[in-house]
Parts: structure tokens; sequence; C-alpha cells
């Protein structure tokens, strides 16, 4: 992938609206290093670091040099960007079977598996609700759930109708397992979130 410079508005590079749609408009190109690759920057990095080192990458963009530099042996990276769909691209592209996407929010399943729970992202979800910190549950209360247990779903993925949240502000933390083996999307024999095989 190339880079249009003239297209390239230095005005815009603190916007994060202007990176989504510029991600998303060369989301076909591929991975991009903006700079220069690992192998060149090696040299640099390991003089200063060292593998065991923590490595905060402040604008990662969809760059293959975190992953380069795992397999040069770095264990320790922590990729941030200003950029939802930067992150969305890094989130897909290194997820590996068996990986754990943890998603902690205030965002109910209304509102967040739309988004998260896509046949693309191949994944299986579990939803825990845990109380915010300091909750007290009123004096009387017969709650006997278990926080470590996750909540059933229903087919869509949605909270039971009759469920009652102990807490109406809880957090809502959705584990997501990426699955071996892709499935076939074409069987419409399978209820991914029932049989547990992928969320949808
Ligand atoms: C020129 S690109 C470089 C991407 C990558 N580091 C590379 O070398 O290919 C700049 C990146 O910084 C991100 N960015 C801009 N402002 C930021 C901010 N305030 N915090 C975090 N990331 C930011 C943009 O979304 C974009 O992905």
């Amino acid at each position: 992938m190339f880079r249009d410079v003239s297209a390239c508005n230095t005005y815009n590079y603190g916007d994060a609206v202007y990176w989504d749609a510029r991600y998303v408009q060369e989301a076909n190109c591929g991975s991009f290093d903006w700079y220069q690759r690992y192998s060149a920057l090696r040299p640099f990095i390991r003089k200063y670091l060292s593998p065991s080192s923590r490595v905060l990458m402040v604008g990662c963009g969809n760059a293959v040099i975190s992953e380069d530099m795992v397999k040069d042996g770095f264990e320790d990276i922590m990729n941030i960007d200003i950029s939802s769909v930067a992150i969305e691209m890094m989130r897909k592209k290194l997820l590996k079977p068996g990986g754990l996407y943890m998603l902690i929010t205030y965002g109910d399943p209304t509102v967040r598996m739309p988004h998260i729970n896509q046949p693309v992202y191949n994944w299986k979800i579990e939803l825990y609700i845990i109380p915010r910190p300091g909750f007290q549950r009123p004096a009387g209360s017969t709650e006997s759930r278990s926080h470590l247990e996750p909540v059933p779903l229903t087919e869509k993925g949605l909270l039971p109708g009759d469920y009652v949240l102990e807490d109406p502000d809880s957090h809502f933390i959705y584990m997501c397992k990426k699955i071996d083996e892709p499935i076939d999307l074409s069987d419409k024999s399978t209820n991914p979130l029932t049989d547990g095989e992928m969320q949808r």
C-alpha cells in the first residue's frame, strides 16, 4: 500500500474521525507501516530496549511492527490508538485461536452484542455481570447467583426477559474466546449462541 502524501492534511492528524475514515477507506490495503519496517528499526530498538522491556506503542495504527517485535522476543507490548477502527483491525488480526478478548463495560447486551457478536470474529462469547465495587445488597436480599457463573443468554445473545440486575449500574464483562476452527457459516442447523460454537 502506498500513501498518497498529497491527501494527507496534517491539520487532521490528531482527529480520530480523520483516522477512522482513513482506515475504513484503506481497509482492503492490508497492514501498513508508515515509517520503517522493524528490520530497519531493530538495531536502534535493541540498542535501547531488551525484550523484557514493557512497550507502550502509542498510535499503533495497523502496523505490523508489534507483531515483528513479538517474533523477536518482546513479550509485553501494549498497542493503543485514538482510532477505534485501527484497534478493531488489530484485534481481528492479532487474536489467535484460544486468545481472549475481555471487554468490561456499562453496555448491556442490547448495545454491545450487535458489535461483538459477528461471524467475522469467530469467537465464543460468555457474559458475566458484577455489581460496582462497594455495592451493598439491600437488606433481606435473597440473591444467590454467583458472579463467577456466565449469565444465560437468549438465542439472540440478549439477557432473558425476566433477568433482573442486582445492581442497576452493574458492570458487564464479555469474555470473547477465539475458537480454533473456522465454522461453516452456511450451516444453518447450528445455533452458535446456544451450541457454544460461536456467537453471531
Ligand atoms: C502516521 S500513523 C502511524 C501508525 C503506526 N505507528 C505506523 O508507524 O505505521 C499515526 C497513528 O496515530 C494515531 N493517533 C493520532 N493521534 C493519537 C492520539 N492522540 N492518541 C493515540 N493515537 C493517536 C492515529 O490514529 C494513527 O493510527
